[in-house]
């Protein structure tokens, strides 16, 4: 019926954000909405770091730019060092990992988050 789909139209809308500066943080998301993830303060003193979902690569910075755009679904935002997936789906309920190295390509660190994608049913309370 309409009233569902109105209904439905504006859950797509929610966006939800997380503090992924954490190792092991936690984050939540509504399926078809957005989650900002914090993976930073300032992006501006790592040279290189690359995100991945399950082992594959989403996202590589290097140089002050992003070099692998792959998924336009997932921007990153180098003015506050936070990522976004938009249109959250199931199946981006993960473990995401963040690697940093440095310009002589050693990694200088990681961290992981995990995210929770979650249904429609969580706003009928
Ligand atoms: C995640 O990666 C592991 C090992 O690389 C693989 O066995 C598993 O199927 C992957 N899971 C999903 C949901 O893609
Ligand atoms: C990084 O980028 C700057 C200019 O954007 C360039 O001058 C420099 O050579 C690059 N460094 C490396 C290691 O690629
Ligand atoms: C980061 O910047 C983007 C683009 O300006 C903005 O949409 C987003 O809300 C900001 N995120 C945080 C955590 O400040
Ligand atoms: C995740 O689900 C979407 C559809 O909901 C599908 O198009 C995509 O291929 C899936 N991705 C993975 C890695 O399974």
């Amino acid at each position: 019926t309409s009233c569902k789909c109105l209904f439905f139209s504006f859950l797509l809308s929610v966006k939800t954000s997380c503090d992924g500066r954490k190792n092991g943080a936690q984050c939540f998301g509504v399926l078809g909405g957005a989650v900002d993830v914090q993976l930073m303060d300032s992006v501006s003193e790592i040279y290189k770091f690359e995100w991945k979902r399950n082992n594959s690569v989403i996202l590589i910075w290097r140089n002050n730019t992003v070099v692998t755009p792959k998924d336009d679904r997932i921007p990153f935002f180098p003015s506050n060092g936070s990522v976004r997936i938009n249109d959250l789906r199931r199946n981006d309920s993960r473990e995401y990992k963040i690697e940093m190295f440095d310009r002589n390509g050693k990694n200088t660190g990681w961290k992981t988050l995990q995210l929770f994608v979650q249904g429609n049913q969580v706003f009928l309370f």
